[in-house]
């Protein structure tokens, strides 16, 4: 209900700002502001999927945390799981600003950031930090939340910009064998659009041996920690059915444990639709737009793999219907971005409500 209130006063701030105020302000809530949130009444609909449990199927996609600062304040909003990043080995600034930019009219926003992030040591100490701490507040010296701990964190992992794309693998072991411990699960990224040349490890030998070298490095690192960590790989909404299919054939191959589908369009066609005066601004673009797309690239992906490959649906999720939609089609879990700007953290437990309802 407050929420379009807070949302319209926003809104009349630049996007990146708004994103620099609200999250800290959300993470440095006090604890009983915070624990009055965290146990309002989201319906429990667990699940398991890559072989971890989680509390709900509904998560927020990368690029919101990418450092893993704010893992205390969003995990209040009733996420079953967050995934952070994208994070690199070395920190970089990313693209100059303005690069994000809100559509409302279209429902959408655009965005080149291109990897803003502080290095994966910086969130990896983020991440170990969130896992060893107290309730509610850090000051109140209770035992773990058990409701907090239950939250699941994945890992979305990159390479630095100036790392050529013979050499990404080494960035993306790099990163592998540093977060291997702490996630719950580690997506590799190599479908952003604002990283230039990234998408081209989608493609042909690249992908081949992409993937294969990060499996290997997968099973040496379960034999050296005894832990299994599953590794995920998100994709772009941009690719031909032809290419969804070789893709999904190499992913098969490379036994690697599931999917993201998808990350944000640069297709010149969606761009074309677009009613907002920001709407050539160069840049991924989320929310409505992408959502045919990505839900395409579902149905094609899922149509080629195995019924228990899991496939995480993100692109374009704005409502409940949108999000029993895409379980329909046969995802596992669902990842929002876009959707939470524009509507709130209402949309978790509308979204947890209907999946509940459903089933
Ligand atoms: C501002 C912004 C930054 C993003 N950064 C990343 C990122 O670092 N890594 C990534 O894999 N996806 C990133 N994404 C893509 C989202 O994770 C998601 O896949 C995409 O936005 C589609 O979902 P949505 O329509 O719900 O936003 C970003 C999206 C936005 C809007």
């Amino acid at each position: 209900m407050l929420y379009p209130l807070f949302r319209n006063a926003l809104f009349r701030l630049d996007a990146e700002r708004t994103h620099d105020l609200v999250l800290p302000m959300l993470d440095s809530l006090p604890g009983r502001a915070v624990s009055r949130w965290r146990y309002s009444k989201q319906p429990a609909s667990p699940l398991t999927c890559c072989g971890i449990s989680f509390k709900n199927p509904i998560g927020l996609a990368a690029g919101l945390d990418k450092n893993g600062d704010f893992l205390h304040g969003l995990s209040c909003l009733g996420f079953g799981f967050l995934e952070i990043g994208t994070v690199t080995p070395r920190p970089q600034s990313g693209n100059d600003k303005p690069r994000l930019f809100r559509l409302p009219e279209d429902q959408a926003l655009i965005n080149r950031m291109g990897f803003n992030n502080k290095g994966v040591d910086h969130l990896l100490s983020n991440l170990v930090a969130f896992r060893q701490r107290p309730v509610g507040n850090a000051n109140n010296g209770q035992a773990k939340d058990s409701a907090e701990n239950a939250i699941r964190i994945g890992v979305n992992i990159g390479k630095n910009k100036d790392t050529d794309n013979a050499r990404a693998i080494d960035d993306y072991v790099y990163c592998l064998r540093k977060v291997y411990d702490a996630a719950d699960y580690i997506t590799v990224n190599i479908s952003s659009p604002n990283t230039p040349g990234l998408r081209d490890l989608q493609l042909g030998d690249a992908r081949r041996k992409l993937l294969q070298d990060l499996r290997n490095e997968q099973i040496s690192l379960q034999s050296k920690t005894g832990k299994y960590v599953p590794l995920l790989v998100k994709i772009a909404p941009d690719m031909p059915d032809e290419e969804i299919t070789a893709f999904a054939n190499d992913f098969g191959t490379s036994a690697l444990d599931g999917l993201i589908a998808t990350n944000t369009t640069n297709s010149d066609d969606v761009s074309k639709r677009l009613k907002h005066p920001s709407r050539s601004e160069t840049g991924g673009i989320s929310g409505h737009p992408v959502a045919a797309l990505s839900r395409q690239t579902l149905k094609r992906l899922r149509a080629c793999l195995p019924a228990e490959v899991p496939i995480i649906a993100a692109g374009g999720i704005l409502s409940a219907e949108d999000a029993t939609e895409r379980l329909n089609q046969g995802a596992s879990l669902l990842q929002v971005y876009t959707g939470l700007i524009y509507h709130g953290p209402r949309l978790i437990s509308d979204i947890n409500r209907a999946v509940v309802a459903k089933t």
